[in-house]
C-alpha cells in the first residue's frame, strides 16, 4: 500500500515533546496510572493484581467489551471490536468497506486518516467541507446531494476535530435516516463525545442509529487516557465487525492486556472520569471566551459545541504558518496552523483540554503583544 504521509501526525512527530506548552494537543490531560489503578473496583483490582502477559482475546476482553457495550443503547457485548487506538479502527474499515470502483464521502477539514486510507485503498472520496461563513456546520442536505449509486461509506466526526463543530440533533436524524433507507454505512467518529458543553446537546450514537451505523470510540479524549491504545467500533452489522476483526489479524492480532484492564477500569469510573475531563474543559474555556474577546481585532474564533478543540483564525495579515513558527520560538508554545489540515486560509487549531492551558495562553497574549498587526 502506498499513503500519503499524515501531515499532522509529522508535524507532532517534530514538536509534541520538544515545546514547553502545546496549545493545539486534541486530547485531554491524560490519567495518572496510579490515580487510575486506585478507582478500580474488587473485581478490577484483582484482574490487574493478577494479570499475565500473555496474548488476550482477539475481538477484546469479554468484560472491556461488555463495558463499552454500556455506553450504547442498542448495542451488546458481541457488537464490539476492540483496536489499538481509534486509529487502528479507522485503518481496518476502511480497508474493508473501500476499494477500487467505491466512493466514500468525508467531513472536512478532518483527521487525514478518515479519508486518507479509503483513497490509498483505491476508493474515490468525496470531501464534505465544513464552512466558517456556515459556523461550519454540517449541512445534511449538502452531504446527501453528494452520494452516488457507488457510495459505500459516510464519515461524520462530532463533536469534530478541529472545529468542535456539534449537529442539531435534527439535522443528524435527516441524515442517518436517509443513510439508512440507502443502506450506506456511516462511520460515525465518535471520539470526543461525553463533551458536549450541553450535555442536552448529545446526539444519538452512530451505531444506535440505524443498523449499519458504526460507532468509533477511544480512551484517548473524552476519557482522558490516549497512553493506553485502546479504541473501539460498535456496531449492530456483525458481518462488517467479522470482517474487521479478520483484517486486524494483520495489523495488531489484539490488544494490549495492560491497556484492556486499565480501560475496563477506566470506563467502569467514568463518572469520575468525565467528570474530571468537562471541569478541565469548562475551566479552559471561560479563559478562552475572555481571551477572544479581548483580541477580537486579531483574532476571530466559532466557539465550538463540544471537543476539546477549536479552528479559530488569525486576522493579521501574517500567515499563521509564520506566525506560528515565530510563536513557538519566542514563547515555546505550538499552535496547529490550518495548513496541516490541506486548508486555506489562516485558521489554527487550538487545544484546550490540557491542565497548563491558563500558561501557554499566557505566552501566546505575551507574543501578541509584543507582535502588533501592522
Ligand atoms: C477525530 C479523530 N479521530 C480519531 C483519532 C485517533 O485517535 P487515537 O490517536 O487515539 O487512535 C483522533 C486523534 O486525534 C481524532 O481527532
Amino acid at each position: 500500500m502506498r499513503i500519503a504521509d499524515f501531515a499532522l501526525e509529522r508535524f507532532f512527530a517534530r514538536w509534541e515533546f520538544a515545546v514547553r506548552h502545546l496549545l493545539c494537543a486534541s486530547d485531554v490531560e491524560g490519567w495518572r496510572m496510579a490515580d487510575l489503578v486506585a478507582l478500580a473496583d474488587d473485581e478490577t483490582a484483582a484482574l490487574w493484581a493478577n494479570l499475565r502477559l500473555g496474548y488476550t482475546e482477539a475481538p477484546g476482553h469479554p468484560l472491556l467489551r461488555a463495558e463499552i457495550a454500556t455506553l450504547y443503547d442498542t448495542i451488546e457485548a458481541d457488537d464490539v471490536l476492540v483496536f489499538a487506538g481509534a486509529e487502528e479502527a479507522i485503518f481496518c474499515l476502511s480497508n474493508v468497506l473501500l476499494g477500487p470502483g467505491d466512493h466514500a464521502v468525508v467531513t472536512w477539514p478532518g483527521y487525514q486518516s478518515l479519508y486518507q486510507v479509503g483513497r490509498a485503498a483505491g476508493a474515490d472520496v468525496s470531501l464534505h467541507e465544513l464552512r466558517e461563513a456556515d459556523g461550519w456546520a454540517l449541512d445534511a442536505e449538502r452531504l446527501i446531494a453528494s452520494i452516488r449509486p457507488g457510495t459505500r461509506l459516510v464519515v461524520v466526526n462530532a463533536p469534530h476535530n478541529p472545529t468542535g463543530m456539534l449537529p442539531p440533533a435534527a439535522e443528524w436524524a435527516r441524515l442517518t435516516g436517509e443513510l439508512a433507507d440507502r443502506r450506506i454505512h456511516l462511520l460515525a467518529d465518535e471520539v470526543y463525545r461525553f463533551l458536549e458543553f450541553d450535555p442536552a446537546d448529545r446526539l444519538p450514537a452512530g451505531a444506535d442509529a440505524f443498523p449499519r451505523g458504526v460507532s468509533l470510540g477511544v480512551m484517548s479524549k473524552s476519557f482522558a487516557m490516549a497512553g493506553l491504545r485502546i479504541g473501539w467500533l460498535a456496531t449492530r452489522d456483525r458481518g462488517l465487525l467479522a470482517r474487521c476483526a479478520a483484517f486486524k489479524d494483520y495489523t495488531t492480532i489484539c490488544s494490549s492486556a495492560p491497556a484492556e484492564i486499565l480501560a475496563l477500569i477506566g470506563l467502569r469510573a467514568r463518572d469520575i472520569v468525565l467528570e474530571r475531563s468537562r471541569r478541565i474543559v469548562a475551566t479552559n474555556l471561560d479563559h478562552l471566551d475572555r481571551f477572544f474577546a479581548e483580541h477580537a481585532d486579531r483574532l476571530s474564533w466559532v466557539r465550538p459545541r463540544g471537543g476539546s478543540i477549536a479552528f479559530p483564525r488569525l486576522l493579521d495579515p501574517e500567515p499563521i504558518d509564520a506566525f506560528a513558527a515565530r510563536l513557538v520560538e519566542a514563547e515555546g508554545v505550538l499552535l496547529l496552523p490550518g495548513s496541516q489540515f490541506g486548508f486555506e486560509g489562516n485558521h489554527f487549531r487550538i487545544g484546550f483540554g490540557r491542565e497548563d492551558m491558563p500558561q501557554a495562553l499566557a505566552g501566546l497574549e505575551r507574543f501578541l503583544g509584543r507582535s502588533v498587526r501592522e
